[in-house]
């Protein structure tokens, strides 16, 4: 089995269209060639792409009648993210904020023509919770609260190296947010908030990629949400040894727990149909639900079967081997 590292020529050098004021020079990681090749021609050739004055570092894509997918760069080289607006009767409400580039709150403002904005996070990856300082105030899992409570203005700090260069991708950094404090409400598994009436979202608690990672089901639009739950590339979906490494509590990570969540969100499968991950594909046929579970069985069962392993140097230093388990049709899991 072949061990992904390193790019084509094409991979690195193809503009995708990019209508955005930042500008990729690296990848920090691998991007599986069916999901890059899906996002090429998303940006290239979908006709609802727009790009507002108010934040010249955003995409946007509406993806269904009342819902819009902002697409933003990954400034650490991780993989670029999608965010997620929702228009509803009376409330908007946004899932994640990326890493917070550029005018936000008045991109979003501008989209939702001023409504209510009840704003969401799935998790604290730098890629999905750095722009909420933008906002008043910020509802996650309860579990994410404290998280996202010890920001401040040094969260920015690792996107640069040591002499102070840009990783991956160039922009102006005066574009990235002034840090101001923001109110924080955590909130239990299956809390429902309402954007109008007969219009409700609910946050389904996962684990696995984090201990605090949440999803959000809109009955309405009969979709998913899912943050980094999957992802058609490199899903990072549960493990161990890293996370207790970062201070997380491995009772929520572990691939058993991560299972039994998974088993119960695919149990409620009659309440949607697509799901819409953090990165890369999305708007997808919730049957890859059932892949990715199939593979967390594999690795429960045997975790030595792993489809293909690589060695490689951590960020800090230290040498690491990273396990992939493929989900059929959709990227692998890491471990
Ligand atoms: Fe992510």
């Amino acid at each position: 089995m072949p061990i992904p590292s390193g790019f084509s020529d094409y991979q690195m050098h193809d503009v995708m269209e990019n209508a955005m004021a930042t500008r990729r020079f690296d990848w920090g990681c691998y991007v599986y060639p069916a999901s890059w090749a899906w996002l090429r021609d998303w940006r290239k050739y979908n006709r609802t792409k727009k790009v507002y004055d108010c934040d010249p570092y955003a995409e946007v894509y509406q993806v269904r009648e009342n819902m819009y997918a902002i697409f933003t760069e990954n400034l650490n080289g991780g993989g670029d993210m999608w965010q997620y607006l929702i228009i509803g009767p009376q409330r908007a409400m946004l899932v994640d904020t990326g890493f917070g580039l550029g005018n936000y709150k008045a991109l979003c403002d501008t989209i939702t023509g001023g409504m209510e904005l009840i704003v969401v996070n799935t998790h604290y990856g730098i890629d999905h919770a750095l722009g909420d300082c933008w906002f008043e105030r910020i509802y996650g899992h309860e579990r994410l609260a404290p998280l996202l409570r010890a920001q401040d203005e040094h969260i920015w700090d690792g996107l640069f190296d040591k002499s102070g260069h840009h990783l991956c991708v160039e922009y102006d950094r005066s574009a990235l947010p002034v840090f101001k404090p923001f109110e924080v409400i955590g909130v239990p598994d299956g809390y429902t908030w309402d954007l109008g009436p007969g219009y409700e979202i609910e946050l389904i608690f996962t684990g696995g990629h984090t201990d605090h990672h949440a999803i959000y089901l809109d009955k309405h639009n009969r979709t998913l949400l899912c943050g980094d739950m999957i992802c058609s590339s490199m899903t990072n979906c549960a493990s161990i040894l890293p996370r207790i490494s970062r201070g997380e509590d491995p009772a929520f990570t572990n691939f058993p727990y991560f299972r039994e969540r998974l088993a119960y969100i695919i149990s409620r499968g009659n309440e949607f149909d697509n799901i819409f991950p953090g990165h890369y594909i999305m708007d997808v046929d919730k049957a890859v639900l059932t892949d990715e579970l199939r593979a967390v069985d594999a690795i429960i069962a045997n975790p030595d079967a792993y489809d293909f392993k690589q060695d490689t140097i951590g960020r800090n230093g230290q040498p690491r081997t990273i396990r992939y388990k493929n989900i059929t049709n959709f990227g692998v899991i890491t471990y």
